[in-house]
């Protein structure tokens, strides 16, 4: 078995046994046996010299992705830092906007490049991994917040109050720099893309750069995808997008590249051409210079995303 899928499967079998143990446990004790699932994950962590400060504890980082490794969940941050840099301009100042920041994964590696006048501000539908991040990374850094949206998203945020087509960014008009998404419009259908693409139009400065991963349908990507041979496979219909599973289209999601150009255009963001290809459906010479940066995507999976880069006008 290769690193990566030791990785995948350590990742996918971590992710189970949690589910599993969480159905047994009743409501009223799963803040005790969360902390001691905690400690015991750190300790092994700290025994194998892993662990960090900025770094969640196995449990959190599962929800994100396949994070089982807190190694690679550093150096998949670092690197789409690096993206950022390379492919999209961050400067250190920048006022950045983390769109479904997770538990901080971006944050931590931002922390050792944006300056003290540079602002961070992340939200995400997920309670606990922002909870973990305002808790450890705040503190540390004032200049970096978070916040919770309750945004419905069967996978993430099941009890979630509000559609994600409704959400409005609980920021002001031309407000940010540079606004990242990423591996969330994977988990969201069009309607919904659609608002945030929106939304992250009307906070960004004129001028302001946004970063964001999709998994894009065209006439290259779209026969390896119905052949089923896509990481991950998408093989059915939901209208002109492909999913992984039917009974939840926003648990994995592809979108029609043409659908994505015309969004951009009418929310008045213009597309840095070319798109920057990921390696989801097959490596190409185009995807091989992004494949380093992990957009989207994780450095056990070695499958990442498009990466949409776009000005606002
Ligand atoms: C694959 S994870 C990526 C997290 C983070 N962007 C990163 O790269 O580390 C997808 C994230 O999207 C969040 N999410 C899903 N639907 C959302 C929504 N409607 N609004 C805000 N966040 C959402 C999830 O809670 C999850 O943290």
């Amino acid at each position: 078995m290769s690193g990566t899928h030791t990785a995948e499967t350590t990742s996918k079998i971590t992710g189970y046994v949690i589910g599993a143990v969480k159905r047994v446990i009743p409501p009223s004790a799963q803040p005790g046996a969360n902390r001691l699932f905690d400690k015991t994950t750190n300790a092994v962590e700290s025994a194998l010299g892993w662990r960090e400060e900025l770094t969640p504890p196995l449990r959190i980082r599962i929800h994100i992705g396949p994070f089982a490794d807190p190694r690679l969940y550093r150096l998949a941050g670092d690197m789409n830092v690096e993206g950022f840099k390379d492919l999209a301009g961050l400067k250190p100042n920048a006022a950045f906007l983390d769109i479904a920041c997770g538990c901080g994964r971006v944050a931590r590696a931002l922390t050792k490049y944006l300056d003290a006048s540079a602002k961070y501000e992340g939200f995400d539908a997920a309670k606990k991994p922002v909870e973990w991040a305002q808790s450890v990374i705040t503190p540390k850094f004032p200049n970096f917040h978070f916040r919770t949206a309750d945004t419905f998203n069967k996978r993430y945020n099941p009890l979630g109050k509000m559609g994600a087509s409704e959400l409005i960014f609980s920021y002001e008009d031309n407000t940010f720099d540079f606004a990242f998404a990423g591996s969330l419009y994977t988990h969201m259908v069009p309607e919904e893309v659609t608002n945030f693409v929106r939304e992250t139009k009307r906070v960004l400065k004129p001028g302001g750069t946004t970063v964001a991963t999709y998994c894009l349908l065209n006439e290259r990507t779209l026969p390896i995808v119905d052949a089923g041979k896509s990481m991950p496979r998408l093989i059915y219909k939901y209208g002109d997008c492909r999913v992984r599973t039917p009974k939840d289209p926003a648990h994995f999601i592809a979108h029609p590249e043409e659908w994505v150009r015309k969004l951009y255009e009418d929310a008045g963001l213009k597309i840095v051409e070319p798109i920057a290809r990921g390696t989801w459906a097959e490596t190409t010479p185009e995807s091989m210079p992004l494949e380093k940066y992990h957009l989207g995507g994780s450095p056990s999976s070695r499958a990442s995303q498009d990466a949409v880069i776009a000005v606002k006008s």
